[in-house]
């Protein structure tokens, strides 16, 4: 637990380190504020250092840097720069998305397969690469927005559908991997990794950044490896 100013056990997000992963979308701007808000220090990544630039006047006081959170060698140099200031994050954000699909079965190209898998290639590389530090961490937490696709999957979504359960899939063996780690270690669990589902984030970005702040609210055991439906 963080402790707070008081000497106090501070079980909230204050003082948490968390990682936004995709962090210039409208859902990246309401989750990297309220995380702010909430005391929380954040480094907020995307691609694109214009749009990071502007978060970064919309959202004072946080960290940004620029990062193709696809390419393996460029997740591992982000890794080593937080590391390097001895930084050790709480908490990975997963919102690198994007959609493409319609046309049914058919219409189910490998260009829009390709564009969508970019999704699940930066889950699995930053996972990997903050794995350690959510383990070490007194509350980790990884939360990926998945969507209601995974449930019911149409002919017109099929990419789409088989990218984000395949996300939510690792997403649970990176919960099985904290459970075994604090059985192993005889420790209480103290990291969480959870998938939000939802249709559409559109006006329910604050939503999502308000269930993202309250994930350091929960006890780590009865959040891990669960999915959160969001609407
Ligand atoms: N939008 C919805 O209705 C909806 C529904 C269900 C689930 N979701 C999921 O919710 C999450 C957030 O959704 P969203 O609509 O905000 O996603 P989004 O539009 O894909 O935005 C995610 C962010 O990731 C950034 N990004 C893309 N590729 C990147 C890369 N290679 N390296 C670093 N950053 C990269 C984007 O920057 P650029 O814009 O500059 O590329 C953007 O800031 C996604 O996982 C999405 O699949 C969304």
């Amino acid at each position: 637990m963080a402790e707070s100013m008081s000497g106090e056990q501070d079980s909230g997000v204050a003082g948490r380190f968390v990682l936004v992963a995709g962090a210039t979308s409208a859902s990246g701007l309401a989750v990297t504020r309220a995380l702010a808000s909430a005391g929380a220090r954040v480094v907020a990544v995307g691609h694109d250092a214009g749009k990071l630039e502007r978060l970064a006047g919309d959202v004072p006081g946080i960290r940004t840097d620029v990062c193709d959170l696809t390419d393996e060698a460029a997740v591992r140099g982000l890794a080593e720069r937080l590391h390097g200031t001895a930084e050790r994050v709480d908490g990975v954000i997963h919102l690198v998305g994007g959609w493409r699909g319609g046309g049914g079965l058919a219409g189910q190209s490998e260009v829009d397969y390709r564009f969508l898998e970019r999704s699940f290639t930066a889950l699995r590389l930053v996972s990997r690469a903050f794995d350690d530090d959510l383990r070490a961490s007194t509350g980790g937490r990884l939360a990926i927005v998945s969507s209601a696709a995974v449930a019911r999957p149409l002919a017109g979504g099929a990419n789409y559908a088989a990218v984000k359960a395949a996300s939510e899939a690792w997403t649970r063996a990176v919960a099985q991997g904290f459970t075994k780690n604090a059985k192993d270690a005889g420790t209480p669990l103290s990291a969480a990794a959870v998938a939000f589902r939802v249709k559409s984030l559109e006006g329910l970005e604050d939503t999502l950044a308000g269930a993202v702040v309250g994930l350091w609210a929960q006890d780590a055991a009865s959040l891990n490896d669960t999915v959160i439906a969001l609407d």
